[in-house]
C-alpha cells in the first residue's frame, strides 16, 4: 500500500518532527492561552495543532473548520456540528441533541461509514444573536471536561457580509471564557493579519502568533526515505532534493510527489532522477482538467505573464527583464494580470514574491501549456 499521505491531517506515526512546536502549543493549551497559527497552505498547520491537542487529550478537541463559510448561520452550524462530533465520542450525545431540539436535529447513519451524522433544520436561520448561545454551549461542555477550541481556516470568517459584527460578538464572548484555550489557524496571511493585527479589529492582539515553517530537509527526507525502504524501494538523495525543490519545500506537495513516485516504481527498484518525469506525468494526468480550467479563465496577456513567472520565478515581476520576457511594456499591466491571478487563487504572494499555489501547475505550464 502506498505509504504517502497528502491532503489530509496526518498524525501519530504519519506525523514527522516538530517537537519544539508541539511542546510550545501544548504549553499554551495548558496555560489556557489563545494562539494564532500562521503558515502557508499544506505546510502542516492543521496536523500540528491536531497532534498537539490529542497529545494533551483527544477528548478535548473541538475542531471547527471554517473553510468556505459564507454566513453566520453556517458559522453556527459548523460549531454545532463540531460539538455533536465531540459529544458522540464522549457519550453525551443524547443530551446535546435534546439541548439543540429547537434546531430539530435529525440523526441518520452515513451510508458509507455507518457513523451517525446529524443535520439541523435548514429552515431555521441562525443570526448574530445565536453566536453567544452556541458559545455558551461550548462553556457548558467545558464544565464537564476541559475543551480546546480550534477554528481552522479562520480567515474565511471575513467572507461573511457581517464579518465585523460576527468577530465582535465572538471576541466579546471568548473574552469571558478565561479557561478555554482557543486556537485560530489560517493560511492566508494578509487576511489573518487583518483580523489579528489591525487596530480596529475586535481580535486585535487577542492571541499569541506562531508560525509553522516547512519541515527541515534533514528531518523530513529521513522520514520519507524510511517509508520508501519499508516498501522495498530506495530513493537516491538527488531525487529527494529535486522533489523538495519542485514542491518549494511544502510538506503536503512533497508527499504528493512521493506518492506519485511510489506509484510509478516497483519493489526492489532504485529510484533515480529518470522516474521524476513519470511521477510528474502521473500528477499532470490526474490534474490536467483543473489546469485547463484555469487556462480557460485567463486572457492571453494574463497567460503570458503566468508563463513568465513559471519560467523566471515571481520575485521581480516589475523588472525590465521580466517585463521584456513576458512581452509587457508597462508595470501597471503586469499588476493587473497578477491581481486577477491572485483573485483566481492561481498565485499567492509571500514576502513580495508571487508564487503558484499549486507547484505542479507551475511545472506543467512550460511543459504543455
Ligand atoms: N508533520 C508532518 N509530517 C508529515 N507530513 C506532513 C506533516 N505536516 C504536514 N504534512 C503533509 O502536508 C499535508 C497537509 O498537512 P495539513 O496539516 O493539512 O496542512 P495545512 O493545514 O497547513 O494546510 C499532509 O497531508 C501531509 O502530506
Ligand atoms: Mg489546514
Amino acid at each position: 500500500m502506498n505509504p504517502f499521505k497528502y491532503g489530509t491531517i496526518v498524525s501519530g506515526k504519519d506525523f514527522c518532527g516538530r517537537k519544539t512546536l508541539l511542546k510550545q502549543i501544548i504549553g499554551y493549551i495548558e496555560s489556557s492561552q489563545h494562539i494564532v497559527i500562521l503558515g502557508e497552505r499544506r505546510v502542516g498547520k492543521s496536523s500540528a495543532v491536531y497532534e498537539a491537542v490529542i497529545k494533551c487529550n483527544e477528548e478535548r478537541l473541538l475542531y471547527v473548520d471554517l473553510l468556505g463559510i459564507k454566513s453566520i448561520d453556517a458559522l453556527c452550524r459548523r460549531i454545532l456540528r463540531a460539538i455533536v462530533v465531540l459529544e458522540q465520542k464522549t457519550g453525551w450525545f443524547d443530551k446535546i441533541i435534546k439541548t439543540l431540539s429547537y434546531l430539530r436535529p435529525t440523526i441518520s447513519a452515513d451510508p458509507i461509514t455507518s457513523m451517525p451524522t446529524v443535520s439541523f433544520d435548514a429552515s431555521v436561520e441562525m443570526k448574530a444573536n445565536s453566536i453567544p448561545e452556541v458559545l455558551t454551549l461550548i462553556e457548558s461542555l467545558d464544565k464537564k471536561r476541559p475543551v480546546v477550541v480550534v477554528f481552522d481556516e479562520f480567515q474565511d470568517i471575513l467572507n461573511l457580509e457581517d464579518s465585523h459584527e460576527a468577530l465582535a460578538i465572538l471576541r466579546s464572548k471568548i473574552q469571558f471564557q478565561g479557561d478555554i484555550p482557543y486556537i485560530f489557524v489560517g493560511s492566508i496571511r494578509h487576511k489573518m493579519d487583518e483580523i489579528f493585527t489591525h487596530h480596529d479589529s475586535p481580535f486585535f492582539k487577542s492571541a499569541i502568533p506562531m508560525t509553522v515553517d516547512p519541515l527541515s530537509y534533514e528531518e523530513f527526507s529521513e522520514f520519507l526515505k524510511k517509508k520508501f525502504i519499508r516498501g522495498q524501494r530506495k530513493i537516491e538523495d538527488k531525487v529527494l532534493e529535486k522533489v523538495f525543490e519542485i514542491a518549494n519545500n511544502i510538506p503536503g506537495d512533497i508527499q504528493q510527489l512521493c506518492e506519485a513516485l511510489w506509484e510509478v516504481t516497483l519493489e526492489k527498484e532504485i529510484i533515480g532522477l529518470d522516474k521524476l518525469k513519470n511521477a510528474l506525468e502521473l500528477i499532470f494526468a490526474r490534474e490536467q482538467k483543473s489546469y485547463e480550467n484555469y487556462i480557460n479563465l485567463l486572457t492571453n496577456i494574463q497567460l503570458r505573464c503566468l508563463m513568465a513567472i513559471a519560467k523566471e520565478g515571481g520575485k521581480s515581476v516589475f523588472s525590465i527583464s521580466f517585463m521584456k520576457s513576458a512581452g509587457f511594456n508597462n508595470p501597471s499591466s503586469v499588476r493587473r494580470a497578477i491581481t486577477r491571478m491572485l483573485k483566481l487563487n492561481i498565485l499567492f504572494e509571500i514576502g513580495g514574491e508571487f508564487r503558484f499555489i499549486n507547484p505542479f501547475f507551475r511545472a506543467w505550464l512550460p511543459y504543455k501549456g
